[in-house]
């Protein structure tokens, strides 16, 4: 049948994956797949700071670019992730802070330098930017980030106001996990958002990670949380979606898996400011899952073996 990406294209709805680079060059079977099934991609690591800036001053853009070339050829969007995050920071950073080498104003010079060279860098060649990742906890208080301790919380509206001015036409973004319904967290960046305007300072967009798990229930309240951002102009996104489960398998998790990705998708589709939904990779040999989530895995849409599972089925018949 037709690939994913013509069924989206006619919800107009940017249906993506994170790429994984080192299997885009070894793997002609995802390559293949990449390309004909999605109709927009993310750089599951190539755009976070401990590639672009693995030495401070030093900026190594080959793998990004390369990934926006793929997608140029193959006419997909590119999304981007992520301008700030507290992980998967270079060690001459993390390291100069801790030493107190990095003053706390040279660290706001070193952000300020970081988003500017990075948005201006794809300006014009990304759609949506993660502007700041996973900077609340689960109770809506700051996470006690390396940016938050140095910076205070205004480190996030001068994210937005330098990547804004670095590239003012790509969506600019909120991110995190647990934020699919309506609780503490999610209530945070919506407030969030709100007292950023009150300054000046526009957040164009939500992005819900959609890393969700078989073992615990489905979070029902995802449309009145899409609809409370949407009625205060803010439009939204699901970035990273994946279902993992307890291996073994068997067909049961593997049913409720699929409906959690088609619930997903359906309020996706089903909410006008919903602009965009992005798989965290397709493919079970490569996620991310079992190397973070002991005993846990299965997360994806294709098997090891690239046969498609239930999961693919239901996203399939939501599109
Ligand atoms: C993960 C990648 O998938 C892994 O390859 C990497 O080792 C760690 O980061 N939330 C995010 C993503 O915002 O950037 C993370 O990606 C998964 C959780």
């Amino acid at each position: 049948g037709a690939p994913l990406k013509a069924l989206a294209a006619r919800d107009h709805l940017l249906l993506g994956t994170a790429v994984n680079m080192d299997a885009l060059a070894e793997d002609s079977t995802y390559r293949k797949i990449t390309a004909r099934e999605f109709n927009s991609v993310t750089a599951e690591n190539v755009m976070k700071w401990e590639t672009l800036q693995p030495e401070r001053g030093v900026y190594d853009f080959t793998q990004g670019d390369a990934l926006v070339k793929f997608a140029r050829s193959n006419g997909q969007a590119v999304r981007g992730h992520t301008l700030l995050w507290h992980n998967q920071l270079p060690g001459w950073l993390t390291s100069g802070v801790a030493d107190g080498s990095i003053s706390k104003d040279e660290l706001r010079q070193i952000l300020r330098e970081h988003i500017t060279t990075v948005a201006k860098h794809y300006k014009g060649k990304l759609y949506q930017w993660d502007v700041v990742n996973e900077v609340f906890e689960e109770d809506g208080s700051y996470r006690q980030s390396l940016w938050y301790q140095q910076l205070g919380p205004s480190y996030i509206a001068d994210a937005f106001r330098w990547a804004r001015q670095a590239d003012p036409h790509a969506k600019l973004y909120v991110n995190d996990y647990n934020v699919e319904g309506v609780n503490a967290k999610s209530t945070a960046y919506y407030n969030l958002i709100k007292e950023l305007r009150a300054q000046g300072v526009k957040v164009d967009g939500f992005g819900i990670q959609g890393h969700l798990s078989t073992f615990y229930g489905f979070p029902g309240d995802i449309p009145a949380n899409l609809q409370r951002f949407a009625d205060i102009g803010v439009e939204s996104s699901f970035t990273e979606v994946d279902v993992r489960g307890v291996m073994p398998m068997d067909e049961t998790k593997l049913a409720r898996q699929a409906e959690y990705f088609g619930r997903m998708l359906d309020a996706c589709l089903d909410q006008k400011k919903c602009t965009s939904f992005t798989i965290w990779g397709f493919a079970d040999q490569y996620s991310w899952v079992p190397g973070v989530f002991e005993g846990e895995g299965s997360a994806n849409i294709y098997d090891e073996n690239y046969a498609v599972k239930p999961s693919y089925w239901a996203v399939r018949e939501e599109l």
